[in-house]
């Protein structure tokens, strides 16, 4: 059995650092395995917590689409669709929802972390809820099964989608006779990229974050300002690397003989913050600049990214409606 790797990507803003080393890192080996590989742009998930923000969406449907290109995902390898083309996604999710309980999507830990986070769209105590967004992960396993996606490269945040998925998946075969797979998630090996200010978690929203295009300005605001060792005062003064964002990233873009070289200096006081920062701000315009060339390309070339896009949809939509009449065939609706 041929395996299918299938993921999709919200589009509501740029790729950051943290999707580089995660999840993209993932994308890129896999793309090299040799397997099918299909990347959602997942617009009308996106739409669930953003249905006021509609400009929001379509203009991020076109940068994580160049970005992803930018950073060497390559279109001849990865199949790149929109989710809003393909109407039998939109199908499949009315016939799950009938196999999964409201209670069991409110005790989905993913959506019961997203809830209290959208505070302002969904109340404090999430009472605003919408039917759309308690429902995505009922989406996300149509989004998965329409193309028969077997391994999911994902973020451990996922991994509660993956499992209702599957959840589903069982159910659906007890009920129609055996017909979907039930899919696995592919862990990226970087967990998670901490934030400038030294959060857990590098975000948008948080405010923390890289991101790709950043012009070498903004990197070099963004890496000036980034949290520190609050022991060290003078350029002098001993400290902790650990205890330090700028060394932390030297640790993600720059070699390991320098990084030793600026972790020893900086325990004896023999670098000064700043000019840890600006080998660091080189280091990481290294790393960028050739994004930001590919990215630039892309914007003077739309109609490429157009076609790109077109016809990936247009390879899924053919193979939505295969799937499409295997599953309506197992549940008698094919009249
Ligand atoms: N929920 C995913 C995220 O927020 C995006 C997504 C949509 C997805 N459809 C998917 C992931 C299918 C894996 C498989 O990042």
């Amino acid at each position: 059995m041929k395996e299918r790797i299938l993921t999709g990507l919200r589009p509501t803003g740029n790729l950051h650092l943290g999707h580089y080393f995660g999840a993209c890192q993932n994308y890129l080996k896999l793309q090299e395995e040799g397997n099918e590989f299909y990347l959602e742009i997942a617009d009308v998930q996106a739409l669930t917590d953003n249905f006021n923000n509609p400009e929001k969406v379509r203009k991020n449907v076109y940068e994580i689409t160049t970005d992803l290109l930018s950073i060497g995902i390559d279109p001849n390898k990865v199949n790149f669709y929109i989710q809003s083309k393909i109407p039998e996604i939109a199908e499949l999710t009315i016939f799950y929802s009938n196999l999964v309980t409201v209670s069991r999507l409110q005790r989905n830990p993913t959506v019961k972390t997203e809830i209290s986070q959208k505070k302002e769209l969904f109340g404090e105590k999430g009472e605003s809820i919408t039917y759309g967004f308690l429902g995505y992960p009922v989406s996300q396993a149509a989004d998965i099964t329409c193309f028969n996606g077997t391994k999911i490269p994902v973020g451990e945040d996922q991994l509660p989608l993956i499992e209702q998925c599957r959840e589903i998946v069982r159910k659906f075969n007890s009920i129609y006779g055996d017909t979907l797979e039930e899919p696995t998630p592919i862990l990226s090996e970087t967990k998670r990229v901490k934030g400038l200010d030294g959060n857990e978690k590098m975000g948008k929203s948080l405010g923390n974050a890289i991101f790709l295009v950043d012009d070498s300005e903004t990197v070099k605001k963004k890496i000036m300002s980034a949290k520190t060792d609050t022991n060290k005062i003078h350029k002098d003064d001993p400290a902790n690397p650990d205890n330090c964002m700028v060394y932390y990233y030297h640790k993600l873009v720059n070699n390991e003989e320098n990084c030793k070289r600026i972790c020893e200096n900086c325990k004896k006081g023999t670098i000064g913050c700043v000019d840890c920062k600006k080998e660091l701000i080189e280091k990481m315009n290294e790393l960028l600049e050739p994004i930001r060339t590919k990215k630039e390309y892309y914007n003077n070339h739309k109609e490429e990214v157009e076609k790109i896009i077109n016809e990936g949809t247009n390879k899924a939509k053919e193979e939505a409606k295969v799937q499409m009449n295997k599953i309506k065939e197992a549940m008698k609706i094919n009249y």
